[in-house]
């Protein structure tokens, strides 16, 4: 059975096709290299003995979905493709509208034209609310402070009325689509052939450690120490990113085995970990200093949010199995061994 994976050269897409390979699946990837190189997909070629089909276009080209679903028989999409910089969301929020959500739209016509209706979004916890009580599960209240946050909400809504859609109509093929909301993912494939490849000086934490550690940044700059936390430090739920892939490929299995409706699934440890607890995991696990200093909280950032992964058990028998001292290793053996990421 073959598997459109769109944006499957980034980060997460690549670690999700290693992943649907192991598993015995074809893979199709659709990727603009707006944010990635093929390079990421040869290496998961070599980490799988597997090939993948690549097509570099875009996921609002219709002609080029139209021909894809006319040549390939596609089973089911995962839909990765999109921008995911918060703070460049907040600079260019048409770009982020039209990418992420027209894209989304122009995919499902095409899917529902080809009759294809087995579908997993690429999610983020950012759709929640900021909430004292924590862990957040999925019926918690929605709400985004950014147009990245908003983007990845409106394509939930969109998904969700198609459900109200199916209904009315009395489709005989409903639609199935998992909504898959991710916390923060970390890490790489433990082969260090494949990894987070960030553009330019890094805006997430682990991936910023990792060039301190490499000697591509001086410190690290720890964004508020005076938060009520366990240290005072930022609190999040950071997941491995093989962790997460493996959870896309239980998503499908699921939607495969019947599950159907919009889904809305949380993927993460179901745990906290604060910034110094992964600097501190980081030094101990690969026995190296990281330099840092502490600064001023960080615009839009929060105390502390973790999810809850009750449902993921629940729906599609998935829990992470990866730890952190997992999660900061495979970082560090993917940054020393491509210091420049897949340049
Ligand atoms: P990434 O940038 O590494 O991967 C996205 C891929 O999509 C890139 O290869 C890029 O070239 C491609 N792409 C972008 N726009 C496209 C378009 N219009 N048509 C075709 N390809 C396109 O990012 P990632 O970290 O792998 O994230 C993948 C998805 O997961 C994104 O939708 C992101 O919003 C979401 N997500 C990421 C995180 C995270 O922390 N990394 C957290 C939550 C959700
Ligand atoms: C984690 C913690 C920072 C960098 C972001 C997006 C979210 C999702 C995941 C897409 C926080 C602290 C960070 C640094 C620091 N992406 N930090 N120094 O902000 O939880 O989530 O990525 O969906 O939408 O918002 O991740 O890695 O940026 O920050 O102290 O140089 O590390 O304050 O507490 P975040 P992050």
């Amino acid at each position: 059975m073959k598997i459109l994976v769109t944006g499957g050269a980034g980060y997460i897409g690549s670690h999700t096709c290693v992943e649907l390979l192991n598993a015995g699946f074809d893979v199709f990837v659709l990727d603009n290299l707006s944010n990635s190189k093929t390079e990421s997909l040869r290496r998961v070629e070599i980490i799988t003995g597997k090939p993948v089909t690549f097509v570099q276009g875009d996921v609002r080209d219709r002609e080029c979905l139209k021909a894809i679903f006319k040549a390939h028989e596609i089973t089911a999409v995962i839909h990765f493709a999109g921008l995911k910089a918060v703070g460049e969301s907040c600079e260019q929020p048409l770009n982020y509208y039209d990418n992420n959500v027209y894209g989304s739209i122009v995919l499902a016509q095409e899917m529902e034209k080809a009759n294809i209706k087995k579908l997993v979004f690429s999610s983020s916890a950012t759709v929640y609310k900021e909430s004292a009580v924590q862990p957040l599960t999925e019926d918690m209240p929605l709400g985004t402070t950014n147009p990245y946050g908003a983007s990845k909400l409106m394509v939930e809504d969109i998904f969700r009325d198609l459900e109200v859609a199916d209904k009315l109509n009395n489709h005989s093929l409903p639609w199935s689509i998992t909504l898959l909301r991710y916390f923060n993912p970390v890490g790489a494939h433990e082969s260090g052939l494949i990894g987070e490849d960030p553009n330019g000086v890094p805006n997430n934490l682990m991936p910023f450690i990792s060039q301190v550690a490499i000697g591509k940044l001086g410190q690290l700059s720890i964004f508020g120490d005076d938060y009520p936390t366990i240290d005072g430090t930022g609190v999040r739920d950071y997941i491995h990113v093989v962790d997460l892939a493996k959870g896309h490929v239980k998503a499908v299995q699921a939607m495969l085995n019947g599950l159907t409706g919009v889904n809305a699934i949380n993927l993460g440890s179901g745990q906290g970990l604060s910034v110094l607890q992964l600097v501190e995991a980081f030094e101990s696990e690969n026995n190296i200093a990281i330099k840092r200093k502490i600064v001023g909280r960080r615009a839009g950032d929060i105390a502390e949010y973790f999810g809850s992964a009750k449902k993921a058990k629940k729906l599609i028998n998935w829990q992470t199995e990866l730890d952190v001292n997992a999660m900061v290793r495979d970082s560090w053996y993917w940054q020393s061994k491509n210091p420049n990421g897949y340049e």
